[in-house]
């Protein structure tokens, strides 16, 4: 793929002299969904499927742009203080330009291996590459955590999305064979090697558009504040959601009175509780246990959380039906994008081709699966 990158470059900006090359993986979340920007714990894992870069400073003050996943725009080319919104990828490095401080001309390609709208965390991917990208033609790669909290601030200040650390934390920090207890109030990690002993693990797209995803993403945290509200109006006080253990659910939940913010605020103390056990169980060699929580974590977004929708579900219950199952959720945002499920190794291949059929019979088009790597983070090549 970098080949293909860096021939694009050539065809359009003339040469390689001076450029840098860069991958930016994705990620899949194994369990802790929404709970990131309720200060909880999550596990995700860096996958080899992300976003090659071919870049460098062209001493002017533009920015020439293409990516190859949006050849149909052609080359991007604006001003570097240029922050106007266009509704393109193009905000978005407008937004690392400005967020990042570096203001300087670049030429750059760039070409994503994950697919759009997939939920593995493209945008992501692609921000905190640029981001590493831009630091290093500046002489000074900014990485790990920084890199993270920078490319969050891209996405909540300039992007208007709410969301949490979890993806640009992974997609910075990410190792190879292994999963990253987070602790997304302290930023505090742990890895934890992923060894799936005699399983393996499907990632299953639901190839649905998706939209208005971010505005139901920000309506979900939105819930979450209006929980901490009312508890803080009775003289509780957290800072976030995922402070509060089991021992004071009982007593905090009958100070709500909607049904929908329990059903909230009822996910995100026990995705959580979750979320440790998983990493335990996965830390001892205990799949089976993980596949449980796995599908719980999967019910309790569908019911309590609401953010699976028609698509997920079906491709979720559907691998479930299915011989040598341990376990299936989905994984990122939902509403929409990737499910994984957890098989005995052997049974894979069949159970795919059963869920295609059942899929492709209750929604009218077919899922897609993806084969990964768990991979490093954010680097240059
Ligand atoms: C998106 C956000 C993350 C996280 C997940 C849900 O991927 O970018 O911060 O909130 O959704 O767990």
């Amino acid at each position: 793929m970098l080949e293909k990158v860096k021939t694009k470059f050539v065809e359009l900006f003339g040469n390689l002299d001076n450029t840098k090359y860069f991958f930016s993986p994705g990620r899949i979340n194994i369990i802790g969904e929404h709970i990131d920007y309720n200060g909880g714990m999550v596990l995700p894992c860096a996958i080899d499927i992300g976003t090659y870069f071919v870049a460098r400073k062209n001493n002017t003050n533009k920015i020439n742009a293409y990516s190859m996943q949006f050849a149909e725009l052609g080359v991007l080319s604006f001003d570097v203080y240029d922050e106007n919104h266009t509704k393109n990828y193009s905000d978005f490095i407008k937004g690392i330009v400005k967020i990042f401080d570096l203001h300087f001309g670049f030429d750059m390609v760039c070409c994503g291996t994950i697919p759009h709208s997939s939920g593995l965390s493209s945008s992501a991917s692609f921000c905190t590459g640029l981001g590493f990208a831009l630091s290093t033609l500046n002489n000074n790669p900014i990485s790990g955590t920084n890199l993270a909290l920078l490319c969050k601030r891209v996405e909540n200040e300039h992007m208007g999305v709410n969301s949490g650390i979890m993806d640009q934390f992974i997609i910075a920090n990410g190792i190879e064979n292994g999963a990253l207890l987070l602790n997304c109030n302290t930023l505090e990690y742990k890895t934890i090697p992923f060894d799936l002993k005699d399983n393996v693990l499907i990632i299953a797209n639901t190839n649905k558009k998706r939209q208005l995803t971010d505005s139901k993403y920000n309506e979900r945290r939105a819930e979450c504040d209006e929980i901490l509200n009312i508890f803080s109006n009775n003289g509780y006080k957290y800072k976030y959601l995922c402070e509060i253990n089991e021992n004071e659910f009982d007593k905090l939940i009958s100070l709500i009175d909607k049904d929908n913010l329990k059903k909230r605020f009822r996910h995100v103390v026990s995705e959580n509780i979750r979320t440790i056990k998983a990493s335990k169980a996965l830390e001892n060699g205990d799949i089976k246990l993980l596949g449980e929580l796995l599908t719980q974590s999967h019910m309790s977004l569908k019911d309590d959380y609401e953010v699976t929708g028609k698509e997920l579900d079906t491709l979720v219950l559907n691998f479930l039906k299915q011989e040598g199952c341990i376990g299936a959720r989905m994984t990122g945002a939902g509403f929409g994008g990737c499910g994984i499920a957890l098989f005995k190794k052997g049974f894979e291949i069949k159970a795919m081709e059963k869920v295609k059929e059942l899929y492709l019979k209750d929604i009218g088009y077919e899922p897609s699966f993806y084969q990964v790597k768990i991979s490093g983070g954010t680097k240059e090549i």
